[in-house]
């Protein structure tokens, strides 16, 4: 289905609670006539928190002098994805910063390697690259890319970077990992500074004209040190909302519940399932490395949120009705 701009306003801006369980009932509903209860789970290995962009908002942004920077060596991130393998995983996310010590070239290998090594989903986040550089990632075995357009608002999109990053710069990135072929996620920050409920219904939109097949909506958490330090976090209820109406505009996309919703609330993982998300994904980084990739403050990466909880993290869910999936979950249109 397809909300009205109209519809839209209504449900971002309403605090009626019978209204919004309703809305969010729909939600789960449309979720599992696609996925049954059945959630899926990605092994998500932070390979390096260096990052040449220097995006106001983010924890591990360049100019962030107290982080304590670390790269993994690709020893360390294939034996994270051996562990994963282990453990049961078939999808595994390599994430990071912009790190130009990984050249095209090296991520192609490490690419090569796992394609080769393991049968099983390879997504990627590591930002703005090359279309040349995706298509050499796509062609090494690579089968989805993670790259949030962060706000549909182009004004806002610029007090949030600085001025050598644009919206169309991300969209571009985001269309070139189409046309190659990738399953492309993309996806927004609720609550970042300067964002609205008018910059939400463009997000929205934007995200009804990408179609992707991944949607990673998370609150924004403020980060000591950054210039939106001292700014709100993004609220739980419009991070619901925002689930919700993007599950029922994409009723077979793969949709996390983030680990952001979870460190603003104890309950997030289970509120973002029962919002319509299906996706969870679990760090499986060596533990030095979690504890220094910090996006934002307060950032949860042991329990559930870790591969030592994948047993937990089915209890978890059973307690409300719910069970992993172990296979890659791709997108199936
Ligand atoms: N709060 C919440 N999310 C953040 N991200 C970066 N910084 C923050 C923050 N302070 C998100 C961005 C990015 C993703 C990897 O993490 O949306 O795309």
């Amino acid at each position: 289905m397809i909300f009205t701009d109209m519809e839209l306003r209504e449900i971002l801006l309403t605090e009626d609670n019978v209204f919004l369980e309703e809305l969010y009932s729909r939600a789960r509903e449309a979720a599992k006539a696609t996925f049954s209860n059945k959630i899926y789970i990605r092994a998500l290995i932070e390979f390096s928190n260096y990052c040449k962009e220097g995006c106001y908002y983010c924890g591990i942004n360049r100019t962030k002098t107290s982080v304590k920077r670390f790269r993994l060596k690709e020893e360390e991130i294939y034996s994270a994805v051996e562990s994963a393998y282990e453990a049961g995983f078939r999808t595994f996310v390599l994430q990071g910063g912009e790190d130009m010590h990984f050249t095209d070239e090296a991520f192609a290998r490490i690419i090569s390697h796992l394609h080769e090594t393991y049968d099983a989903a390879i997504t990627l986040s590591l930002g703005v690259r090359s279309k040349e550089a995706y298509k050499m990632f796509k062609d090494a075995g690579a089968d989805r890319f993670l790259l949030r357009h962060e706000t549909a608002d182009a004004e806002i999109f610029k007090k949030l970077h600085p001025a050598e990053q644009s919206l169309e710069r991300r969209l571009r990135a985001i269309y070139d990992l189409k046309e190659l072929g990738y399953q492309v996620g993309t996806g927004f920050m609720v609550g970042a500074p300067y964002t609205s409920v008018d910059s939400y219904i463009k997000d929205v939109k934007l995200i009804r004209d990408i179609d992707p097949a991944m949607i990673g909506m998370g609150p924004f958490i403020p980060s000591k040190g950054t210039r939106f330090e001292s700014y709100p976090h993004g609220t739980v209820e419009m991070t619901r909302k925002l689930l919700a109406v993007l599950r029922l505009e994409h009723p077979k996309a793969l949709i996390p519940s983030t680990t952001a919703l979870n460190t603003i609330d104890d309950n997030g993982r289970k509120l973002g399932i029962l919002s319509g998300a299906n996706v969870i994904m679990p760090n499986v980084s060596p533990k030095f490395a979690r504890e220094s990739y910090n996006l934002y403050d307060g950032k949860k990466a042991s329990g559930l949120e870790a591969i030592e909880g994948v047993r937990a993290l089915n209890d978890y869910l059973k307690e409300f009705g719910y069970e992993i999936e172990f296979s890659r979950g791709d997108y199936n249109v």
